[in-house]
């Protein structure tokens, strides 16, 4: 199937070409798991610091307190007046009241069940984690959960300008192994085949070589659906700059930059960027 130029026009609807599901192009032969399982292995093996995503930046305030599980471990947030993000182990360390079901006062987290108030110092028996706020999103630092060398900071990729961008990011609780998120996300093969509503026309037209490959990355020929036959045809890359996040670029076509985060959590939301690619 060969899809509309992806070139920008003044509108960039383009008319797709008709398919029907079951004669589309079996793409099983080229989702080759040796491609997947190599893209997945040196997606792991890059260092991440011990940081983990736990929430979208506007989630966490200054005015009441944030709870989540990250990676099987109970956290809880909140942001002091000057705005610094502060987590913490989820219980109180008193008699292990919920903390995110607690209150914020002068940037304080002040426990509901005996008004215990927790600094962003800790006291004996509770620390506070590193945190650190990208802008976008609030990450943790749990080296207990990483086992890697700690970083200042986490890995950020690259994102579009913010003040030419919007950025979105959407939880969703799911259980789960967090290696099989990100390998299905190195699989855009099954694009047009399990989500024909949204894409037509999938083609990868690049995967990594080789053992070592330069650069990692998969490329993907695809056109957005928006309704019906018209949709926005786009080139989009897919990379891992560290073991929890995929990202999507649009490189060529319409819709600019858009990035993806699958994180690692059991029985727990997961925090993404902008919108999931195939
Ligand atoms: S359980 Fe938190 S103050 Fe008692
Ligand atoms: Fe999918």
């Amino acid at each position: 199937m060969t899809l509309p130029d992806p070139e920008p026009r003044r509108l960039p609807l383009r008319r797709m070409p008709r398919s029907v599901w079951a004669r589309q192009h079996p793409t099983w032969r080229e989702a080759s798991p040796s491609v997947i399982g190599g893209a997945l292995k040196r997606a792991l093996a890059r260092p991440s610091g011990n940081w983990f995503v736990l929430a979208a930046s506007s989630e966490v305030r200054t005015d009441r307190p944030f709870g989540r599980v990250v990676s099987g471990t109970e956290l809880v947030a909140w942001r002091t007046p000057d705005g610094a993000v502060h987590a913490g182990p989820g219980a109180c360390p008193h008699l292990g009241a919920p903390l995110c079901r607690g209150a914020v006062t002068e940037g304080n987290l002040v426990c509901r069940w005996h008004g215990l108030s927790l600094g962003p110092g800790g006291m004996p028996g509770w620390s506070p984690f590193p945190a650190h706020d990208d802008g976008v999103l609030v990450w943790v630092r749990l080296d207990g959960c990483g086992g890697e060398e700690p970083t200042e900071a986490p890995v950020v990729p690259e994102r579009p300008r913010a003040d030419a961008s919007i950025a979105a990011v959407e939880s969703l609780a799911g259980r789960c192994e967090p290696e099989d998120v990100v390998a299905n996300r190195l699989d855009p093969w099954h694009g047009s085949w399990f989500h024909p509503y949204s894409f037509v026309g999938l083609t990868v037209t690049e995967v990594p070589q080789g053992p070592n490959p330069d650069p990692d990355r998969l490329v993907a020929d695809v056109g957005f659906r928006v309704a019906g036959r018209w949709g926005v045809p786009v080139r989009a890359e897919f990379t891992c700059p560290e073991p929890r996040t995929v990202v999507m670029r649009i490189i060529e076509g319409r819709a600019r930059a858009a990035w993806w985060r699958p994180t690692p959590r059991r029985w727990a939301p997961t925090a993404t960027g902008s919108r999931a690619p195939p």
